[in-house]
């Protein structure tokens, strides 16, 4: 999805090209996001025209790749004869990656987005504004007209609209970038994260959000200033002359290696950076209803916290890609999600589980009618694959919710549920509207993500951090064997109060414990899955077949090989076979059957003889050492794993089939880290 991001240096000189290559930088870092054009805008050399007393600002914006803006950038500044090596003391930046939702990529439908003739007031923008055709058709009734075919473009009219109007109402008297931004988000319908520059007010951003998610870097030559303290405004430009670096953007990744200390954006606040200050203002929307009057803006008062992130988790060490670190790193991502979490237990004490996050809510858990796991792709698949489990420890029905579908059919949620959403990234804007609708509907709301601060991460009543290490590659891979982790350790404490599943959560703790020895065990087969993956590479369509703890492994495998190898791959309920696939099968259609030992075995057996029966083309997964029971006869191709407690074996199974699509991905010579129209947080409807 979108990416926004935005640099201002406040008495720090730096150089043009410096500003470019933050800039170039802090989109390469976004880039895993998902985006299919970027854009920048800088300031311009000054006129020599003395009737221009300030700088215009410039906008370069590209389809394709970054690096395709870079050039162009470079190019076109030598054209004009820009001079990079010009240094600045203080100077405001944007940029932003656009994944097309109104209008082709395409510079034109690029951002930034700019009110007209001589960039007045320009706007990069993450989501989307719902009521645009409205705003715009009033836009154009005032004369403007419009040049792209984004919803985006209304905003930076609007600004110049309101500027222009409040400019005359007030004859002359200077109404402040914040005051204008105010007034254009009153406006405004939908969800969306903004950054604002003006040549009206040079030095000067404005941001502000409501929905998407925004953050906002500090990085000051002094120490002591407001680092985790709660910082009013007025309090926090006392240090309004200290040299300092500003920075925009959507997620951490951009601002890390900048700075640690960051500020999480809340809806309905706009930050004004002026002056090497910064001001935040916020719409109090409660105490307007109380009195019945639009909301106004209030002064706020907000902590900064610090990032518990490193550089090197964003970048590829000496892997190739993103999404084969991510799969090689499992041992250790899993590791950490468990980490201070497990109990070993003792000569008098039980082998259990912590979640600090959750210990106060356990009894309201086990009292809720159900249980509702909601979340989208591989978050789904991941609740899935911990459902039987939850159920069997809790003894509370467990319901699955596609978040979308939840949304379409407004399902019945009540306050006797407890529901649970499961992300990654904690900003999938259909996860975060089911959340709202849950609220509403007064259940208690879980959260499991692997964001801090994310959305979902603060809008719950609580949760559990699944403490999985960033994921960049767009196929979730470690997020999804960690939450799966998260959600065991989770059905573990709800069920701790039972003394007759004692001896089988003993056992689980114990699993938990070896998990990641097995975990780097079954990653040896890596050079056999890529010889499969050979076998495979030229093949239409994949059917993965699965049933009760592996009914998830077989959606979630499907999900890997289709969204990054971009071959047709199914996952199947075994249960269902005869209920329609059976009619696919014939002796070229490859079809994977999950078959490692559980409570399901003997029924998969008899799946894979009468597979067997119709010519299928198999290739099995089986329990280490149990070949001759899945393929007595040696005709079928098989995929040996190593065997744990069986509610724990999803996180096994699915490593193959990760490493599958990766290796499929690679031959078939797709990106295997940003696949074709996907992104990595899918932050609109
Ligand atoms: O960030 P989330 O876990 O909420 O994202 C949900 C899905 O968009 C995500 O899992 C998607 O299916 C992945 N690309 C799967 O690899």
């Amino acid at each position: 999805m979108c990416g926004i991001f935005a640099y201002l240096n406040y008495n720090v000189k730096t150089e043009r090209r410096h500003i470019l290559e933050v800039l170039f930088n802090g989109l390469r870092r976004l880039e895993y996001r998902g985006y299919d054009s970027s854009g920048i805008s800088i300031d311009s050399d000054l006129s020599s025209d003395p009737d221009v007393k300030s700088r215009q600002p410039l906008v370069f914006r590209q389809e394709g790749k970054i690096e395709s803006l870079v050039r162009s950038v470079y190019q076109e500044a030598n054209t004009i004869d820009l001079n990079l090596e010009e240094s600045f003391s203080v100077h405001a930046a944007i940029a932003h990656t656009r994944w097309a939702t109104h209008g082709v990529p395409s510079p034109r439908n690029s951002h930034p987005q700019s009110s007209g003739a001589g960039n007045e007031f320009l706007v990069v923008h993450n989501g989307i504004i719902t009521n645009y055709e409205v705003l715009k058709e009033t836009l154009v009734r005032h004369g403007f007209t419009f040049e792209s075919d984004t919803d985006t473009e209304v905003i930076p009219k609007l600004a110049k609209f309101v500027f222009d109007k409040t400019n005359d109402e007030q004859g002359g008297q200077a109404v402040t970038f914040s005051q204008v931004v105010l007034e254009v988000m009153r406006h405004l319908e939908g969800a969306y994260a903004l950054i604002f520059k003006s040549s009206h007010y040079p030095n000067e951003l404005v941001a502000c959000k409501r929905g998407s998610p925004l953050l906002l870097g500090i990085k000051e030559s002094t120490q002591d200033v407001n680092n985790g303290t709660p910082f009013h405004d007025d309090k926090f430009l006392t240090s309004k002359g200290h040299p300092k670096e500003l920075f925009f953007s959507s997620d951490t990744h951009a601002l890390v290696e900048h700075t640690k200390k960051v500020l999480v954006i809340e809806d309905d606040e706009v930050v004004h950076l002026k002056d090497g200050g910064v001001s935040i203002l916020k719409f109090d929307h409660h105490k307007a209803e109380k009195h019945g009057r639009l909301p106004r803006p209030a002064s706020v008062q907000r902590a900064l916290s610090v990032l518990e992130m490193e550089v090197e988790q964003i970048k590829k060490g000496n892997y190739e890609h993103f999404m084969q670190k991510e799969i090689h790193e499992q041992p250790e991502s899993l590791t950490t999600t468990m980490r201070g979490r497990l109990i070993r237990g003792g000569s008098c004490k039980a082998k259990s589980v912590l979640l600090g996050g959750l210990k106060d809510r356990l009894k309201t858990i086990r009292r809720s009618r159900r249980i509702v796991f909601i979340g989208c792709g591989t978050s789904y698949n991941a609740a899935l694959a911990a459902r039987p489990f939850m159920e069997e420890l809790s003894g509370v029905p467990v319901t699955m919710e596609l978040a979308s579908d939840l949304l379409d059919r407004e399902g019945p949620i009540c306050r006797e549920d407890t529901a649970v959403f499961v992300s990654q990234s904690g900003e999938t804007a259909d996860t975060l509207h089911a959340l709202e609708y849950a609220q509403n509907n007064g259940a208690l709301c879980v959260g499991i993500t692997n964001t801090v601060s994310s959305a979902i991460a603060r809008k719950t009543e609580c949760g559990v951090h699944i403490n999985a290490g960033c994921e960049i590659g767009v196929a979730s891979t470690k997020a999804y064997t960690s939450q799966i982790v998260v959600m065991a350790m989770m059905a573990l404490a709800i069920g701790d109060d039972t003394i007759s599943s004692q001896a089988r959560r003993e056992a689980v703790v114990d699993g938990l414990f070896d998990l990641p020895n097995k975990v780097r065990e079954v990653l040896k087969l890596d050079d056999e899955m890529k010889d499969l993956a050979k076998l495979l590479m030229d093949e239409q369509s994949l059917l993965v077949f699965g049933r009760g703890y592996n009914y998830a492994t077989a959606l979630e495998g499907a999900l890997k090989v289709k969204e990054v190898s971009l071959m047709h791959s199914e996952g199947i309920l075994a249960g269902e076979m005869k209920h329609g696939p059976l009619a696919l099968v014939d002796e070229t259609l490859p079809i994977i059957v999950i078959a490692t030992h559980d409570a399901c075995f003997s029924k998969q057996q008899s799946v894979i003889q009468q597979l067997h029966a119709r010519k299928g083309r198999l290739i099995v997964m089986c329990s280490k050492g149990k070949a001759s029971l899945v393929c007595p006869n040696g005709t079928c191709r098989v995929i040996e794993v190593p065997q744990v407690e069986d509610c724990l074996q999803p996180v096994i199974n699915i490593v193959p089939l990760q490493l599958l699509a990766y290796h499929l991905t690679v031959l078939r010579g797709y990106n295997v880290d940003q696949p074709r129209n996907l992104a990595k947080s899918v932050t609109t409807q």
